[in-house]
């Protein structure tokens, strides 16, 4: 490595916030006093709220910001919300609100939580007589449990806690490879923390429960603890939003298309993201725009949302679309079976501000009522792409956001917005086209 590369840095972290703006504005940009501007232009007004948001990370020089919309009536399980969601992409919310208003009128989203459970593991080796380690392990178990007593009470009077406790074998994939797997109960928590500090207990606890076991040999009393952590692959963690009404109810859309076609057409984009892999990444991607909005704007970990649910379409050997829809009887039904381990409480949900805010304007939700919402706006969104897809197609939607980006992005004045959205309504948006109609009104 070359030393004198001023773009390397020890000790980086110690520097304060302005020191650091300084180091990265002097070392990798042309103009320094401007990006120092920049940066600081997007912190707080109020130091005591900016400590806040750095104390979430390390190494915070500034805040990035993204849009905080809502998208208002979303009838679920029979009550109203208005839906706040964090989103950078145009037409989400937009699509979201338009779902929510058509199924407002049609019975709204029904819910039906099929299960809470979280998952932790710990991963071990152990050289000893595999059959042994089977027959001890309902006593290993009564040790675990017993030995965590002091971090699963206060859980336990809430309602959690453990509930249960596998070993499992894997042996024939790796030498002396085993697992403990352990299910959870972790209430309105998400519960990363509690499950992690009991794994790791559970890793100690092994080690002297295999120590001072007399069915172990003494040359095989050696167990090595590998890891010690959740498993962000929760499927019975699980719930199901449903949309259904008559087919004739679903009224009349573009171009003369009978509710009758649209419906046929519907069922076909779904099984269609059910075939193709291609499809199924860019239709389950639209469930996702409205699930991570929803799960950033209340302080959720969307990385471990995505990932659960990306695995869980991938259960069947295939990965394929998460929602399903089908007509029987004159009845269109659609649906969307999600795992999610969210939290109402903990974590960034109590902390981050506009978090708080979002939790308060759904009415202090349990995390089984949020694990509900979250999974309708997914649906909703969903429907609403797949309704554009199959009729319209998605540019018409787009566009004016689009346009609209571009005609800041070109300084035109507020009065030539109006204009320019009425002159392209029949036109191709393109940078060159709004260049040109631009200039030829005199800009
Ligand atoms: C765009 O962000 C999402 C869509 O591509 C989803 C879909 O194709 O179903 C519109």
């Amino acid at each position: 490595m070359d030393i004198n590369n001023k773009k390397v840095i020890s000790g980086f972290s110690k520097l304060t916030k302005a020191g650091k703006i300084k180091w990265i504005a002097e070392n990798f940009f042309n103009d320094p006093s401007k990006v120092n501007r920049v940066l600081k232009g997007y912190w707080h007004s109020c130091e005591e709220q900016q400590e806040v948001l750095d104390g979430f990370s390390e190494n915070t020089i500034s805040n990035f910001h993204m849009p905080y919309g809502v998208a208002p009536n979303f009838v679920i399980d029979g009550k109203t919300y208005a839906v706040p969601m964090v989103i950078e992409e145009s037409s989400v919310v937009a699509a979201a609100s338009s779902a929510a208003k058509f199924w407002m009128t049609r019975g709204g989203f029904n819910t039906e939580i099929i299960g809470t459970q979280k998952i932790g593991q710990l991963h071990f080796k152990f050289n000893g007589n595999k059959e042994t380690l089977k027959d001890i392990f309902p006593r290993l178990k009564e040790f675990l449990i017993g030995g965590t007593q002091d971090l699963t009470s206060n859980m336990e009077r809430r309602g959690g806690g453990i509930s249960n406790l596998e070993l499992i074998d894997f042996t024939n994939e790796e030498p002396n490879y085993y697992q403990i797997r352990a299910s959870f109960e972790t209430c309105d928590s998400m519960g990363a923390n509690f499950i992690n500090s009991i794994l790791e207990r559970f890793g100690s606890l092994l080690k002297e429960f295999i120590m001072s076991s007399s069915e172990i040999e003494e040359y095989n009393k050696d167990v090595e603890v590998i890891m010690a952590i959740l498993s962000n692959y929760t499927p019975n963690c699980l719930i199901r939003a449903t949309v259904s009404c008559k087919v004739d109810e679903l009224g009349t859309f573009p171009e003369g298309t009978s509710s009758e076609e649209f419906a046929e057409k519907f069922a076909l984009a779904v099984r269609i993201a059910h075939i193709d892999l291609y499809r199924a990444t860019t239709h389950n991607k639209g469930i996702f725009n409205g699930v991570d909005a929803v799960v950033l704007a209340t302080g959720n970990d969307f990385r471990a949302i995505e990932a659960c649910g990306h695995t869980y379409a991938s259960k069947d050997g295939r990965y394929k679309s998460l929602s399903n829809c089908k007509i029987e009887n004159g009845i269109f039904s659609f649906w969307l079976d999600l795992p999610l381990a969210v939290g109402t409480v903990g974590g960034l949900t109590s902390l981050h501000p506009i978090a708080k805010t979002s939790l308060e304007m759904l009415g202090k939700p349990s995390a089984t009522e949020l694990m509900s919402i979250i999974t309708s706006v997914g649906l909703a969104q969903n429907f609403a792409a797949i309704r554009s897809l199959v009729t319209t197609g998605i540019q018409q939607g787009h566009m004016k956001m689009h346009l609209q980006n571009i005609l800041i992005h070109m300084n035109a004045p507020k009065e030539k917005v109006k204009e320019a959205i009425e002159y392209f309504k029949d036109k191709t948006v393109s940078f060159n086209g709004v260049r040109a109609f631009l200039k030829d009104v005199n800009l």
